[in-house]
């Protein structure tokens, strides 16, 4: 007898207590930091799901690595247990360790991509965008149109438009995009992942033209996960297979192993072109450290090279992608709109058929957002025009294509009673949808402005 309900692979060894605050002190905090959720206490939180970035529970075994680390300035063992790992999963020949993932992205756009240039991603994250613009050059979203709606269940939302990347690199030519990159999952765009077939696609358009293309490798393992589940005629391959085979049809990635490397920090560029990796390892030498340690602690390479493997471990992975389908599946089940289908490391509201009395200049996803804080003492992630819209010359917005709120989920940390109290403060705050009223940014910074701006409400 097989039984169906999939279990946490884990049992729990250590338990960290979690805040409390009350509604009055959820209150004070809101006034204090202009509705911007970053600013919280995490003492001020109850369930904290701003990210999955670093925040999730490392396992005994990645503890007493960490224990018996090799701190050595220059060649220790854990840099190399760490590079060799590396080696084995991704099949690159050089590993270049940093510090997270956005310290790999500045030196590989510092030393590839030229002002003026364009480099095309399916939805670029964040610090992505962010660091490819500050050389000056242009960061393009070229994903599939069912990326932009929400409710379309297309198994892979993260998919490259292949059309529409061939008609960008006609129209720019060659020497105007100095690599193409896919993020896997698309974060941005909804946790969706890519399927093999379109990196397959996106690989043969690269190499025909001879441009480098490179993976946002963040969540590699759940994109695999993923493909496995829902690619036609990858049920049966081991997972660790399937993300073999997208790395090799990749030429690099960047990393951040705070998410699939199941570390609390770290990260690593790694790239098989021998005169690229010798000039990211001279900027690296300038801004992070030596190449065998790249910013890390001999402790942070041990516990990123035990969860690269742990992370890969078929039973991890059912229950991870079970869990945030959980989720997903219950709001849904209320009618709470959400960008459809689940996907792997979160659930993400839609905030505009939520809210559509709110215009995207009054940020409707930062709306939703407060008030699950509020209400529930939850700590979500606005991703929409506060994260990704301008504001122009004129003082207007530029609106983002889509308003999300995203509940990402920290691995291995939450049980389901806690996830189960997650829905419960969702589908209330959805049943109030219509009272919620929009915000303003009367504060922000010129680049990534959604970390620190602060919000007013409006009064309508
Ligand atoms: N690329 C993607 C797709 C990401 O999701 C992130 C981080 C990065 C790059 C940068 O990595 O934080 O290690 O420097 N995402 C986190 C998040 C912060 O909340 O989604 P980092």
């Amino acid at each position: 007898m097989t039984y169906g309900t999939i279990i946490e692979p884990f049992r729990i060894h250590s338990v960290q207590a979690i805040p409390n605050p009350t509604r009055e002190e959820r209150e004070a905090a809101l006034e204090r930091e202009g509705s911007n959720l970053f600013g919280l206490r995490s003492s001020e939180v109850i369930i904290d799901l701003l990210t999955d970035s670093g925040t999730g529970a490392m396992s005994s075994a990645q503890w007493a690595g960490m224990l018996d680390a090799d701190e050595s300035y220059a060649g220790s063992r854990s840099y190399r247990r760490f590079r060799d790992t590396v080696k084995a999963i991704t099949g690159y020949a050089h590993v270049v360790p940093t510090h997270q993932g956005r310290a790999a992205e500045r030196i590989l756009f510092s030393v590839a991509v030229k002002a003026g240039q364009v480099v095309p991603n399916n939805t670029h994250f964040d610090t992505t965008r962010a660091n490819v613009e500050v050389q000056g050059a242009e960061a393009v979203d070229v994903v599939i149109e069912a990326a932009r709606d929400p409710a379309a269940e297309h198994p892979f939302k993260g998919n490259l438009d292949v059309p529409r990347l061939e008609a960008l690199l006609d129209e720019r030519g060659r020497d105007a995009v100095p690599m193409v990159m896919c993020t896997v999952t698309n974060n941005s765009g909804g946790g969706q992942p890519v399927s093999l077939e379109n990196l397959r696609a996106v690989s043969a358009v690269c190499r025909a033209r001879g441009i480098p293309f490179f993976l946002d490798a963040c969540r590699f393992a759940e994109n695999a996960w993923l493909v496995k589940e829902r690619e036609p005629g990858e049920a049966d391959r081991p997972v660790r297979e399937i993300a073999k085979e997208m790395f090799s049809l990749a030429d690099g990635c960047t990393m951040s192993a705070k998410k699939d490397g199941l570390a609390n920090m770290g990260g690593f560029l790694a790239l098989n072109d021998g005169d690229l990796a010798r000039e990211c390892r001279n900027v690296l030498i300038l801004t992070e450290g030596f190449p065998t340690y790249g910013g890390l602690a001999g402790y942070d390479l041990e516990a990123v090279a035990i969860g690269l493997e742990e992370v890969l471990d078929p039973q991890y992975l059912r229950y991870r992608i079970a869990s945030t389908r959980y989720l997903a599946d219950r709001v849904a089940a209320a009618g709470v709109p959400i960008m459809k289908p689940a996907g792997g490391h979160a659930v993400y509201l839609d905030a505009k058929a939520l809210l559509p009395h709110v215009p995207p200049s009054e940020y409707p996803g930062q709306a939703v957002a407060v008030e699950l804080y509020r209400a529930g003492g939850i700590r979500s992630c606005e991703i929409g025009s506060a994260m990704f819209g301008r504001r122009r010359e004129d003082g207007t917005e530029e609106p983002a294509p889509l308003e999300l709120v995203r509940l990402a989920i920290p691995r291995r940390t939450y049980t389901k009673s806690q996830i189960d109290y997650v829905a419960e403060v969702v589908i209330d705050v959805a049943s109030r949808a219509g009272e919620l009223r929009g915000l303003e940014m009367v504060e922000q910074p010129r680049w990534l402005r959604h970390f620190t701006c602060r919000f007013a409400p409006r009064d309508r």
